[in-house]
This record gives structure tokens, sequence and C-alpha cells, in this order.
């Protein structure tokens, strides 16, 4: 089939998740077109730059806005009656009361279409949603006697930070559908993915995601649990699992004991799940307690802080490292440094903040002022610091020089969030090195 003659790829909602999914389909020669009502994130993308920090995405929406493949627009309307397949990919946040996902972007999405598809029209949820959503949709649609649009579920599982090769060299493929036409059209779109492919029907792929999610989140929460244990009896957490991750049945990631998970889904996507689960009466206690041990990992780990700096942080001046919510992205949402920073300034502390790119951000919720300083390199952020607390592990922090940074200290103190570094080696270098989950290197006597 020529070019032209194909219908574009309509994908609504240009964050993280759409961004790659636009750029991504683009490249791989479909006519995409990506739709945002940001005008400024629109603009951005049609000049080749992409708005976030995500490693490979700019090469990517460059080289396929410049070849044509990829259109962006901040009206989906136009589109619409085109596409044959249209990507939801708009955010399902928490709502603030009680942590249902907020599903009205994608409500939205899905009354325009219904105003202006013509023909079979494919409307896939990419963007994490609650079981039963597709099913209420479809209620609607046949209420209405919509019934050229086809509902399918296509979950997302990128990681920020490593997105574009997530998106290309995805460990799964999830395809929820209800007939072999939809099947068909998913499958021809991923054909040149390397991945198996999992088909079931809707629900089932709406809980994949949220299981998913849950599950990661759990090992993370678990190993916490483990890692307090550890502090209280002298054990090493890191060689716990270790020890457990080699475990074929158990598996060696996401068992890194430190502060905690934040980020755009673990939290919210726990909220929802465990709101769904009460929702039909089950005991999710299991989500409540992850949600809840990483709650507490922030009052642990100023704990810490506390410990090696004499029990009280007032005035005590802290360089607090790393503020997106993992390396190699911007993003802040849910960054367990916005939950320190508050509660450090509470506690009387003066704070210089550094990461590689997420202060921006940062600034418009913390304006800077005589207690919080925004420090433009690593040695500015810890000239004449009492204590370093690693926040977020970027490779910048994990290449220190440490030595250097040894001598630009006011007191050779480094809390470590992330456990980035050999207790054993920065004791030989004269630190005063604060991991978590090692109780033998809690530092005594301060
Ligand atoms: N960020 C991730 O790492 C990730 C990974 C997997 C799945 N997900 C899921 O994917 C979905 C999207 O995530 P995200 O982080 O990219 O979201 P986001 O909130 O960062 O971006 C959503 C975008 O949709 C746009 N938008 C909202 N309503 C719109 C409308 N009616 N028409 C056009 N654009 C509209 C917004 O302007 C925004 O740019 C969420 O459900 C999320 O849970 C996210």
């Amino acid at each position: 089939m020529p070019e032209e003659s194909r219908s574009p790829l309509l994908v609504i909602g240009l964050g993280p998740v759409g961004l790659v999914t636009a750029a991504g389909f683009a490249d791989l020669g479909f006519p995409v077109v990506g739709v945002d009502i940001d005008e400024d994130k629109v603009r951005t993308i049609r000049e080749g730059r992409s708005p976030y920090h995500e490693p490979g995405l700019e090469p990517l929406i460059a080289k396929n806005i410049a070849s044509g493949n990829l259109q962006v627009d901040t009206r989906a309307d136009p589109w619409i009656p085109r596409a044959e397949v249209i990507f939801i990919c708009v955010g399902t946040p928490p709502r603030p009361d009680t942590g249902e996902a907020d599903t009205s972007a994608v409500e939205a999405v899905v009354d325009l279409v219904i105003q202006h598809h013509q023909g079979y029209t494919l409307l896939v949820e990419k963007s994490t949603v609650p079981v039963e959503t597709a099913r209420h949709i479809e209620e609607r649609l046949q209420r209405a006697n919509h019934d050229h649009i086809e509902l399918a579920s296509n979950p997302e599982f990128l990681r920020e930070g490593a997105a574009v090769h997530d998106f290309f060299h995805p460990d799964r493929i999830v395809i929820g559908v209800r007939s072999p036409r939809a099947e068909r059209i998913l499958r021809d779109l991923y054909q040149k993915i390397d991945a198996p492919i999992v088909v079931a029907d809707i629900e089932t792929a709406e809980i994949i995601k949220y299981a998913a999610n849950t599950f990661l989140a759990t090992k993370i929460s678990f190993i916490n649990m483990v890692a307090d244990l550890c502090e209280k009896t002298g054990a090493d957490v890191d060689r716990v699992a270790e020890g457990i991750g080699l475990d074929k049945r158990i598996s060696p990631y996401f068992l890194r004991a430190g502060i905690g998970f934040g980020g755009s889904c673990f939290p919210k996507d726990l909220k929802a799940f465990l709101h769904t689960g009460r929702r039909y009466g089950l005991d999710f206690g299991l989500v409540e307690a992850v949600i809840r041990i990483n709650e507490n990992r922030i009052a642990v780990f100023l704990d810490h802080l506390r410990q090696v700096l004499g029990g009280d942080l007032r005035d005590r001046e802290i360089a607090l490292l790393g503020l997106s919510f993992k390396p190699d992205t911007d993003d802040i949402r849910e960054a367990p440094s916005l939950k320190l920073i508050p509660r450090l300034l509470e506690a009387g502390a003066r704070l210089r903040l550094h990461d590689p790119v997420a202060m921006p951000h940062v600034q418009k919720l913390f304006p800077p002022g005589p207690a919080l300083r925004y420090a433009g390199s690593v040695e500015e952020a810890v000239a004449g610091a009492d204590a370093i607390a690693l926040v977020t592990e970027w490779q910048e922090y994990r290449n220190m020089d440490l030595d250097r940074i040894k001598t630009l200290l006011r007191r050779p103190i480094l809390v470590d969030g992330r456990n980035v570094f050999d207790p054993e080696e920065m004791k030989r270098r004269g630190f005063i090195y604060y991991p978590m989950g090692k109780g033998r290197w809690i530092p005594q006597g301060f």
C-alpha cells in the first residue's frame, strides 16, 4: 500500500508515554499524528525537540519530524475521521480524596472520538486504566449505537529514563482485544518488534498493568522491610538481596533497598489498585502494606540524617543530591526529594539542592530562599555542607571524585538513600557513611 493512502495512526496525549509511542511507531515506518492540548509541548516537538529529558528521544523525534512520518497537532478532531487506530495516552492521575484513578481525560478523548469518527475505529487504551474501564465505555457506545468504534487495551510498560529502548525492545507486548480484527491490527503494528505477545481479553490486559506495577513495588517494599531488620541486627541487606535474588524464582531485580519508590506510576497505580480491590470487597491489605512501608522510607532516611548530625537538624547545611524520582529523567512526580525538602526545612535545616536536569521543575514548587539554595554543580552544593543526602543515584554522583568532595565538606558525612557506595571503601576514604539497611555500618558516636 502506498504511504499516502494509509490512514495515520493517531496518538492522543504526548506525555512521556504518548510521545515515545508516537515517535516509535513513526520510526517503524507508520505515518503518525500525535496530539496534545498543551501548545508549548506541540511547538517544541514540531521543532524536532523533546519536552522531556529522556535518553534517545530527541533524535528520534527530530528524525521522524524531518521525514514527515511524525506530525503533531493541538487538535485531534480533524484527524479522527481519517484514523483507523487511535491510541489514548492521556494521564490518569489519582483523585486526591480516594486515590482512585481519574479517567476523565480518557473519557474526554472517547467523547471526541464518538463525535468525529467515521467508519471502523479501533480505540486503544494505552493509558493505565482500572479494570472494566473499557466495559463502561463499551456500554456507553452501545447505548448510543456507535458500533463502528471498537475498544482494545495495550498497556504500556516503558520505564522513564529507558523509554526509547523499552519501546523497541519490550519484555513483552500485551494486547487486550474482543475480536480477531482488533488482534490483527495490533499485531501488524508491532510486527517489527521482537517480543512475546500476550493476547487476552480487555479486562485481563487492564489488570496485567496494575498487577505488574504492584508486584514490582511489592519487591521494593519487601526488601525495604528487610532492610530495617538488617539495620537493627547488624546484617547487610544488599547481601540478603543477593542471597535471595540468585534464586531464579525470585530474581535479583527490584531488590534494591533505599529511600523507596516514587514516580508517576507506582504510587498512583498502587493507590488505584487498592481502590479497585476494595470496590470489589476484596482483601487488598498487601497493597496497603506496600504503600505504607514505602511512605515510611522518608522517615527512616530523615532518622539517619538526624543520627549522624547529633540528633538535631537545626541550622545544619545539607547538600541534597538528586531531585528527579530516578536517574536519567527530569520527571519529579512523587519524587522522594519533594517529601524530604519540606520536612528538612521544617526541622530547621538549610538546603543546597542539586540535580543534573530536574532543578527547574523543583524551583517552581520550592522557590529559592534563605534556607534553600540551588547549586549549579555538585561541588557548589557540598562546599561547606555538614552532610550529603544522596537521594537519586545519577551516574554523575556515582562518579564523584570522593576525595575532592571530602575536602569540600565541613564534615565528611554521606547519608546514602540508594546504597551507591561500598561502605568499606567509604570508611577507608575517611567518610562517615550511612547507607540503608546495613547495620554494621551505622555510624557510632555522633
Ligand atoms: N510515565 C510513565 O512512565 C508511564 C509508564 C507506563 C504507563 N503510563 C501510563 O500512561 C499514561 C500516560 O502517562 P504519561 O506519564 O505520559 O502522562 P502525562 O500526564 O505526563 O501526559 C499526558 C499528556 O496528555 C495530554 N492531554 C490530556 N488531555 C488531553 C486531551 N484531551 N487531548 C490531548 N492531549 C491531552 C496532557 O497535556 C499531557 O501532555 C498514564 O495513564 C500512565 O499511568 C505511564
